[in-house]
């Protein structure tokens, strides 16, 4: 039996998606255990892209079941729109390739509201969150309150949504947004019960049951360990647990599953973050706009959300060491390697300086690092371009030399470097 676990190593916006459709050939299994459709997971097969926001990248692939864990918050409108844009495309969602937890929290129009009155009530201070009604709905889970999958299947469904947005709609008024007419949200509601009743399941057993058989559960994280609600840049976070040992909680796992578990950790070859909060690394400048792109790439540095522009930086190796302990990672995978081609020289944050001191473990974690500087060590760039290089001899020198020293910073060793969006740009080391 085995897990495995591909998690964003840094802020998010990794390359996740298109690592875990590579891995995704060798699995039975994929689902997704955290997050809503705040993660944006893209995926380029030939001429097609697919954009998933909610679904489990894995599901392109046709031998593969899709599962939806309970640590996930699910907006079943994007659901259905994700379900009909994948089976227009060909690819199919029966209630057999797609099984979503009992346990997986609903999140309604009156959590998105709530989402954007509370970050307008922040001025200044915002989360920069996407707007997708995440955190009040996680609220509402931890609170007791929250509507799950599983009450889609209840008599009674109706009366719960209404229930919950007259509720909602008291901290709406209090915060001086406009309230929502239940009805109208009583009515789509009862509509999207009616086409996903045959999805909904209690994945844990089903999970326990593949892996008793032998089957490969790739277990897919959203945002990234930095985002993490517990051991993030707090509070410029998400509100669920983003790290490896979430997948255990959020699937339903116990910790056999965990004792076998291979844990790969995606790393992009720079740093990049979208919304506020702490990035000591940050760049402005032309160096800045030269790693996001320009937008006229879906691969450019532009949240597969939001259209945000990402905030961009150098690679920084104190962030990743921490992220490497957290997770338990057992590899790491390097993503985008191709986009510093033609850099003169590249920097990686080797250490913090702080009141002369260094430091290459934080005192805190990363919830503080205003009071911390970058230290860099400065590494040569190389000219080629390396979109087109399949093996790992046949990297420049420096790109070599840039990746070990990644691998020697993290203290995980690298298995895998992508050199750009398609399946077959990725050479196995
Ligand atoms: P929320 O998850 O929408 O509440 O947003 C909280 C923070 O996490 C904000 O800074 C978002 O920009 C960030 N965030 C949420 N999802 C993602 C993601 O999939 N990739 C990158 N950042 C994300």
């Amino acid at each position: 039996m085995t897990l495995h676990i591909i998690i964003g190593a840094q802020w998010g916006d990794e390359g996740k998606g298109r690592i875990v459709d590579h891995y995704a050939a060798r699995a039975q299994v994929t689902a997704r255990f955290n997050g809503g459709d705040n993660a944006g997971h893209t995926v380029t097969v030939g001429e097609r892209i697919f954009k998933l926001h909610l679904i489990p990248s894995g599901i392109i692939h046709p031998h593969v079941t899709a599962v939806m864990g309970n640590g996930m918050v699910v907006n079943p409108r994007t659901l259905l729109e994700e379900m009909d844009s994948l089976m227009a495309a060909g690819v199919p969602v029966s209630p057999q390739r797609l099984r979503i937890s009992h346990a997986a929290h609903l999140i309604t129009p009156a959590h998105q509201a709530l989402d954007k009155a509370q970050e307008a009530a922040r001025g200044k201070g915002n989360i920069g969150t996407t707007g997708r009604g995440i955190g009040p709905a996680y609220t509402d889970k931890s609170a007791r309150r929250g509507l799950r999958m599983g009450d889609m299947l209840a008599g009674d469904f109706r009366e719960r949504i209404a229930d919950h947005i007259e509720d909602a709609n008291r901290t709406l008024a209090m915060l001086d947004a406009p309230i929502l007419d239940p009805g109208p949200v009583c009515d789509e509601y009862r509509k999207y019960s009616e086409f996903l009743k045959d999805h909904i399941a209690d994945i844990s057993v089903e999970l326990d049951g593949a892996l008793k058989a032998g089957k490969t559960i790739l277990a897919e994280g959203a945002q990234g360990s930095l985002l993490d609600i517990d051991f993030g840049t707090y509070p410029f976070v998400t509100s669920s647990n983003t790290v490896a040992p979430g997948a255990l909680t959020g699937l339903g796992l116990g910790l056999d599953a965990a004792r076998q578990a291979r844990v790969t950790g995606v790393v992009k070859a720079f740093q990049t973050r979208v919304g506020s909060g702490p990035f000591p690394t940050e760049l402005g400048g032309d160096l800045a706009l030269r790693l996001r792109g320009s937008g006229s790439n879906p691969w450019d540095e532009y949240g597969a959300t939001t259209g945000r522009p990402r905030r961009v930086g150098w690679l920084d190796g104190v962030l990743l060491r921490y992220s490497a302990r957290i997770n338990g990672l057992s590899e790491l995978v390097i993503t985008k390697l191709d986009i510093l081609s033609g850099l003169e020289s590249l920097r990686i944050c080797t250490a913090y300086r702080r009141d002369k001191k260094h430091f290459i473990d934080l005192p805190f974690g990363p919830a503080d690092l205003a009071p911390y500087e970058p230290v860099y060590e400065e590494l040569p760039g190389w000219e080629e371009d390396v979109s087109g290089v399949r093996r790992w001899k046949d990297l420049p020198k420096a790109a070599k030399h840039y990746i070990e020293q990644i691998a020697k910073l993290a203290g995980v060793p690298v298995k895998l470097v992508s050199v750009g969006p398609e399946r077959k740009q990725v050479l196995e080391i």
